[in-house]
């Protein structure tokens, strides 16, 4: 195996976009990460009998090369596409919200599209930068260094660095003994931004197993609260939006301290970041934080290593 030159900090989208940019272009990498497999954000919960993608929902495809690569990804059954019966709740109520967006999904859980970007990739799990090895230990190691993190993350290594903070976002999972009349809704009142039964993408193994995401400024608000508590809350609030009275029959709440940017408008001037003398800093908040500015963000970084 050929020595890797560029160490990557994060086995996110942005740092598995960069390694497979740079391996395209014959430079090998290594992915350290801190948690025990790829995907970060993107990565699906195990619960008692399945699993369950309280992170990433789904994610559109814009830009030519990325939609290019979701397509090999459908053909090698690691991605399908999701056609919820699509629902806008506001003050007003609740309305049918019908569009034509090609929205994808990991098969059979959204973790499964990282795993598929990893297959061929170097990774070294259970490694976290700043405690297992120090980012001046990888910079005297290795040519080139990328810091793949979420922003907050990458500050704690470059206390210098320049990046927006992320807003938090509380999501739980219940499983509920109702079926709804719609698959998944954009909300724009009280606590709850998202709503989605995860069964109604293509490959689940459950029924009726619904997602709530919280809005940034009530995950924000309610930090400290415990999963327990964030769990019942949440629940009252989805009990007022799902027009069929529901008992749960099992749930839990997962915080995501970093999760997305405070405003969705929010991108940076540059698709990655120049720190200086050979590190590169990338991730989704550059590009407006979404899976597919994640994707741009670690590919450019590969091509200025490359330039
Ligand atoms: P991450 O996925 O966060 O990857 C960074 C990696 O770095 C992680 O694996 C982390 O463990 C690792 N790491 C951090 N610090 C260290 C360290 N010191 N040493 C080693 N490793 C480290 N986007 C969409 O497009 N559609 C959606 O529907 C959507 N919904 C979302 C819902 C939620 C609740 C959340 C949290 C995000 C959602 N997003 C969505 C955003 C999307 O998940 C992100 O934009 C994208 O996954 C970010 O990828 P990334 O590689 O930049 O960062
Ligand atoms: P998209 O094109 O489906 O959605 C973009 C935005 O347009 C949505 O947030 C929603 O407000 C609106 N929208 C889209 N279709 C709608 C419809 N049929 N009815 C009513 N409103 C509709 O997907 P895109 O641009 O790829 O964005 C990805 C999604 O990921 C967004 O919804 C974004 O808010 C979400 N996200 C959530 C995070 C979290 O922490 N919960 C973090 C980052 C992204």
């Amino acid at each position: 195996m050929t020595t890797p030159q560029v160490a990557i900090i994060g086995a996110g989208i942005a740092g598995l976009a960069c390694a497979h940019a740079l391996r395209q272009h014959g430079i090998e990498s290594i992915i350290y990460e801190k948690s025990r497999g790829p995907g970060g954000r993107i990565s699906s919960k195990r619960t008692d009998n399945s699993s369950v993608d309280l992170g990433a929902q789904y994610f559109t495809a814009r830009d030519p090369g990325f939609a290019a690569l979701a397509l090999q990804a459908e053909q090698a059954g690691a991605l399908a596409r999701w056609e919820p019966n699509l629902a806008m709740i506001d003050d007003a109520g609740i309305q049918a919200s019908p569009d034509t967006q090609t929205r994808w999904v990991g098969a059979p859980r959204m973790g499964a599209f990282a795993h598929y970007l990893a297959r061929d990739l170097r990774i070294e799990p259970a490694t976290r930068i700043g405690e297992h090895r120090s980012l001046t230990e990888l910079r005297a190691q290795f040519t080139s260094v990328v810091i793949a993190t979420p922003a907050d993350q990458a500050r704690a290594l470059l206390p210098d660095l320049k990046v927006p903070a992320q807003a938090p976002c509380w999501a739980v999972w219940i499983d509920i003994d109702r079926d709804q009349p719609f698959d998944a809704a954009f909300v724009k009142t009280g606590p709850l931004r998202w709503i989605a039964n995860d069964a109604s993408k293509p490959g689940r193994a459950t029924r009726r197993r619904w997602v709530l995401h919280a809005t940034p400024s009530w995950s924000d608000t309610n930090l400290e609260l415990s999963a327990e508590q964030v769990l019942l809350k949440l629940t009252e609030a989805a009990g007022g939006l799902l027009p069929n009275a529901f008992r749960v029959e099992d749930g839990h709440a997962h915080r995501w301290r970093y999760a997305r940017p405070w405003d969705d408008q929010t991108a940076m001037a540059d698709a990655c970041i120049d720190a200086g003398d050979h590190l590169w800093v990338a991730g989704d908040y550059c590009m407006g934080g979404r899976v597919e500015g994640a994707w741009l963000s670690g590919v450019a970084a590969a091509q200025r290593i490359m330039r």
